[in-house]
């Protein structure tokens, strides 16, 4: 495959948030705030730390939320300026990253996540490489986003590389599970939640991913798996009969699946108690709370 470099990522959020309701029943899932900042905000940055500059958001008509997020909001602006808080614009000017564009496709649809990534095939050309961030997950690394981490790797590799996370040995089968090889951890296989004593190692597939063009053809033409859905997997294990794929380990970091209950709570924790103005209150509350028990 000729090498080009990754400018473009999509990001499903067309789903129909079903672990959340009723909170997602008016309000789009990756719309939830973390802390101060919807999830799909943290997502669109560590876009654009990795260096995307074209995201390629695939939605819903229940989801204008999300794009009206990203766009200018002049009455709130005008009526900021009016009552003298222009400091308050700040966190607004911070909503899009510099230099990024957004786009929307739609997914009519929910019928699973490769369909959702094919929604998106009109606006990435045949020979053009890209990502797919899953706005549900994030992924927080004290020095660098996992995305930007991925890129270095595939700009040595110069093909598929999917992040893959350890997860503890008696939870391989809540995940997806890599089987790889060797030291630059090439990918051999992919099983769907597997037993534990089936499992072919502790490195479970984490929702971002660099794809080579070669998948979206695949994907045209793979038909509805698990659930009557178009499976991302199914098209990834046919891409790799024919390429070669990378893992790359995300280590010294930690994800959080937002679209579950427990994950999305713990990351409003952590991200709390790390926060720059609020963390130390924070801690000092939530220790008052552990003296209480
Ligand atoms: P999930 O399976 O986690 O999201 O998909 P969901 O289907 O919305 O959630 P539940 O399981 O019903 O609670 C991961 C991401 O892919 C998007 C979702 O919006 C989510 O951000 N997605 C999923 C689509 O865009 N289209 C689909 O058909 C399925």
């Amino acid at each position: 495959m000729s090498y080009k470099p990754l400018t473009k990522a999509i990001l499903p959020v067309a789903g129909l948030g079903t672990r959340f309701l009723p909170a997602t029943k008016a309000i789009p899932k990756e719309m939830l705030t973390v802390v101060d900042k919807p999830l799909i905000q943290y997502i669109v940055h560590e876009a654009a730390e990795a260096g995307i500059t074209d995201i390629i958001l695939v939605t819903h008509s229940s989801k204008s939320a999300i794009e009206n997020h990203f766009d200018k909001h002049y009455e709130l602006e005008t009526e900021l300026k009016l009552r003298g808080k222009q400091d308050r614009m700040q966190p607004l000017k911070e909503i899009t990253p510099e230099g990024v564009r957004l786009v929307s496709v739609r997914q009519p649809e929910a019928l699973g996540l490769g369909h959702a990534i094919l929604c998106a095939a009109p606006v990435i050309a045949d020979n053009e490489p890209f990502a797919v961030l899953l706005p549900d997950v994030l992924m927080h690394h004290p020095e660098k986003g996992c995305l930007a981490q991925m890129v270095e790797a595939y700009k040595k590799m110069h093909t598929s590389v999917v992040a893959l996370e350890e997860v503890p040995n008696d939870q391989v089968e809540k995940y997806g599970i890599a089987a790889v090889n060797g030291p630059d951890l090439r990918i051999t296989e992919l099983v769907e939640k597997p037993s534990v004593e089936e499992a072919p190692s502790n490195l479970s597939v984490v929702g971002r991913y660099i794809f080579t063009p070669r998948l979206m053809n695949i994907l045209k033409d793979t038909k509805p798996g698990a659930g009557g859905e178009i499976q991302l997997t199914d098209a990834m294990d046919t891409l790799l009969e024919e390429e070669v794929m990378f893992g790359f380990e995300f280590k010294d970091g930690k994800s959080y699946d937002c679209g579950d209950k427990q994950g999305y709570l713990q990351a409003n924790v952590e991200y709390a108690l790390r926060d720059s103005i609020l963390g130390d209150d924070f801690k000092a509350y939530l220790q008052t709370l552990e003296l209480e028990k």
